[in-house]
């Protein structure tokens, strides 16, 4: 059946009840690629809730780099992953908004008509390491919407009763679904594994991206000085209003980016370019940074270690350049550096995580807000890093601004071309 995508914003059934099928942006194993061929419409079944679960009509969803990687089915295919061999579809989308539509049996923190935002950690609960290390260290733990089906890119998403947070009443459905994955993964990255202190100086790649935006805004929260890596004078803008105290651009030092394949003189070129890099962060923070915040790995991965202070430490969760990295191992161990790798982040740090968005210490960043039928488009345009900041997808959200239900700051709007 043909799905009428001018319909998705209205459900027929109230809370309580779910209708048989719903809209949903479908990724299947034979047509991975790129994201505008990759992602399709199809007509869904509607996942009952089971024990502990949750099913949430999506007002907006987020959209991340995740999905790119779904939809490219690189490194890996998520066919293998989670309960994709159960149900052989992917629906991504690892960030929401919405309201509560059915509670699973056992559920009672949560009640129907409650608005959400839902963080995309799941693990399960007969794992030892949730009830006392980390839910990340449970051998069940996936990521919803990226190593399972079900995700926010559909009318409704199965969640994990533990995966809901309360939704910041001052912001709109768009806002409040834009900044829980690279928010949370940021604030675990910073607050926990590097513990970041006022004083601390830091350097941030990517920092108008999704990360870097929650990066740059925590170091300026905390008392940290950072600097932020961009490739244009718009996005440098921006990193400056969000708190850094300088920006540089990545075009001037081109040639610092790790391929992987140099001669040894052209190696001795690129660490040459990596030194005045390097000099170029000290001069905007007054010394070395104390900690470097990493996620594009294989093209920065050398440049992170060499210019980090001694005993400072590079946190690195992604590797959007390549993930074989490869490096000058003696700055690292005669420095006494450190290496850290950071994922995602358990459910308390979202949710503290989320109290400093709902007291507006700290703010969603949005460039774009589309409709539901952009969902490829939006992962095509991430793909190809058309974008700056998040982008959010309206789906039972008629259009922006709706959701509000107390005054306050939104989000900053990153209306500086990418
Ligand atoms: N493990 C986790 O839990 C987790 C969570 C979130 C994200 N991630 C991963 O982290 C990466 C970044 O995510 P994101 O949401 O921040 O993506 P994003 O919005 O695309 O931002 C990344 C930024 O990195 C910069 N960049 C891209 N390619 C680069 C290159 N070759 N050299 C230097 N800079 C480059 C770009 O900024 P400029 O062009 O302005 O320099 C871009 O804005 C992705 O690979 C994602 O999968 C992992």
């Amino acid at each position: 059946m043909a799905v009428d995508l001018t319909q998705v914003s209205s459900v027929d059934t109230e809370p309580g009840e779910l209708p048989p099928t719903m809209a949903a942006w479908v990724i299947r194993q034979e047509r991975e690629g790129e994201p505008m061929d990759a992602f399709q419409v199809e007509e869904i079944e509607v996942p009952e809730p089971g024990a502990f679960e949750v099913v949430v009509r999506v007002m907006a969803a987020g959209v991340n780099f995740n999905n790119v990687w779904a939809a490219l089915g690189k490194p890996v295919s998520v066919f293998g992953y989670g309960d994709h061999p159960e149900y052989g579809h992917h629906i991504g989308g690892s960030d929401a908004s919405g309201v509560v539509w059915k509670v699973g049996e056992g559920v009672t923190r949560w009640k129907v008509g409650d608005e959400v935002v839902i963080h995309c950690n799941q693990a399960s609960y007969e794992d030892p390491e949730v009830h006392g290390l980390d839910p990340m260290a449970a051998p069940s733990q996936r990521i919803w919407g990226y190593e399972t089906t079900w995700g926010s890119f559909a009318q409704f998403t199965k969640v994990q009763a533990q995966q809901l947070l309360p939704k910041p009443k001052h912001l709109a459905w768009e806002e409040a679904a834009s900044y829980g994955l690279t928010y949370f993964t940021a604030y675990r990255m910073l607050m926990k594994q590097a513990e970041l202190q006022a004083g601390h100086k830091v350097l941030i790649w990517g920092a108008a991206g999704g990360l870097g935006v929650f990066a740059t805004q925590l170091c300026k929260m905390t008392g940290a000085d950072c600097v932020g890596v961009v490739s244009s004078a718009d996005k440098g803008k921006l990193v400056e209003q969000l708190g850094a105290v300088g920006y540089i651009d990545r075009s001037e030092f081109a040639g610092m980016m790790r391929k992987g394949d140099e001669t040894p003189e052209q190696e001795k070129e690129r660490f040459k370019a990596s030194r005045a890099f390097s000099k170029r962060v000290k001069e905007l923070l007054g010394e070395q940074p104390d900690i470097v915040f990493e996620h594009v790995g294989k093209a920065t991965f050398p440049t992170s270690v060499y210019t980090v202070k001694p005993f400072g430490k590079v946190i690195i969760c992604g590797a959007t350049s390549g993930y074989q990295l490869d490096f000058d191992v003696r700055y690292l161990w005669m420095r006494q550096k450190q290496i850290i790798g950071s994922h995602f982040a358990n459910a308390w740090e979202c949710l503290k995580a989320n109290q400093l968005i709902e007291e507006s210490k700290i703010r969603p960043v949005l460039s774009d807000t589309m409709p539901f039928e952009d969902v490829a488009r939006a992962h095509q345009l991430m793909h190809e890093n058309k974008h700056l900041g998040k982008v959010a997808i309206l789906v039972g959200a008629e259009s922006e601004g709706q959701g509000r239900t107390a005054e306050g700051a939104g989000a900053i709007r990153a209306e500086v071309g990418a």
